[in-house]
């Protein structure tokens, strides 16, 4: 699939839940959320139909996101099914790292190749405050399980305000450097006044090569995270939604007034 302006969309990022186990200050709004029902969620069948669409489009790269994807039950049969469609040769997952440890080996034999962990402290107390209440031992669990079970290579996600040299930061990107973990910088995103930039470390953000098209948890084909943009596979179909997506991707972000980061994957 080509867009308006020439940019190969290969890329899927599916949000399997908005559900998460923790509460990040930054992505999650203080009102609280209305999480989905569950008649909304799509079914395993509608995103494996959505991906098989995609791959016939040209989509070859996969990522599994949330809310945290390790919540969403029967997630491992999910990464099983994706693993087994024909024409992905990247699936990949982003996640919090809470529940890792439990699910490191089934996810690397289900036939996840690469991982991305959020963590942007070392400072446990930091830790609880900023997630509201995480315990931080888990996620180290989780990202030497997910080291130990041959998950390759594993990036960590590091949301900083301003730059890479804030205490908080370099901490982290010391325990990535002891560790053989890749560090990602994110600086922290606002999608209402449509605040972001570009992925120190990844290619997020970046509009002009961006090769991206997400699915939301209740089926909405989504263009760009910047942007309000999204079309329905249960009332348009999956191909076409697909198609009206990526033919109307903007040329660069704007804002999301519809979305938050738990809904979304980032
Ligand atoms: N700004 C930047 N990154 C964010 N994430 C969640 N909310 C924000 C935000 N407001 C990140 C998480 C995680 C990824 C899925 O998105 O830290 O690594
Ligand atoms: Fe959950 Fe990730 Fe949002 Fe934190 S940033 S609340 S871990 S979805």
């Amino acid at each position: 699939m080509l867009d308006n302006y020439n940019r190969r969309l290969n890329y899927l990022r599916i949000s399997v839940t908005d559900r998460c186990n923790l509460r990040c200050s930054y992505c999650m709004p203080e009102e609280g959320i209305k999480m989905l029902s569950h008649s909304d969620i799509l079914t395993f069948e509608e995103i494996i139909d959505v991906v098989m669409e995609a791959v016939n489009l040209g989509v070859d790269k996969v990522r599994i996101t949330g809310g945290e994807p390790l919540v969403r039950k029967g997630i491992l049969n999910l990464v099983e099914m994706l693993a087994a469609v024909d024409g992905i040769k990247d699936l990949s997952m982003t996640t919090n790292g809470i529940l890792l440890s439990e699910f490191a080996n089934d996810l690397k034999a289900k036939g996840i190749n690469r991982i991305n962990i959020s963590l942007d402290t070392l400072d446990p107390e930091k830790f609880s405050t900023m997630t509201r209440g995480g315990d931080i031992e888990m996620v180290k669990k989780g990202i030497l399980a997910a080291r130990e079970a041959g998950i390759h290579p594993i990036k960590i996600n590091c949301v900083i305000d301003k730059s890479k040299e804030e205490t908080d930061a370099l901490q982290v990107k010391d325990y990535c450097d002891a560790n053989g973990l890749n560090i990602r910088y994110i600086h922290k995103m606002d999608l209402k006044t449509g605040h972001f930039a570009i992925v120190e470390g990844g290619d997020g953000g970046d509009c002009k090569n961006c090769n991206r098209l997400r699915l939301t948890a209740d089926g909405k084909i989504k263009p760009c995270l910047f942007n309000n943009l999204e079309f329905d596979i249960r009332n348009m179909g999956i191909k076409e939604a697909l198609l009206a997506a990526a033919s109307l991707k903007p040329e660069c972000g704007s804002f999301n007034g519809n979305n938050h980061f738990h809904n979304i994957g980032g």
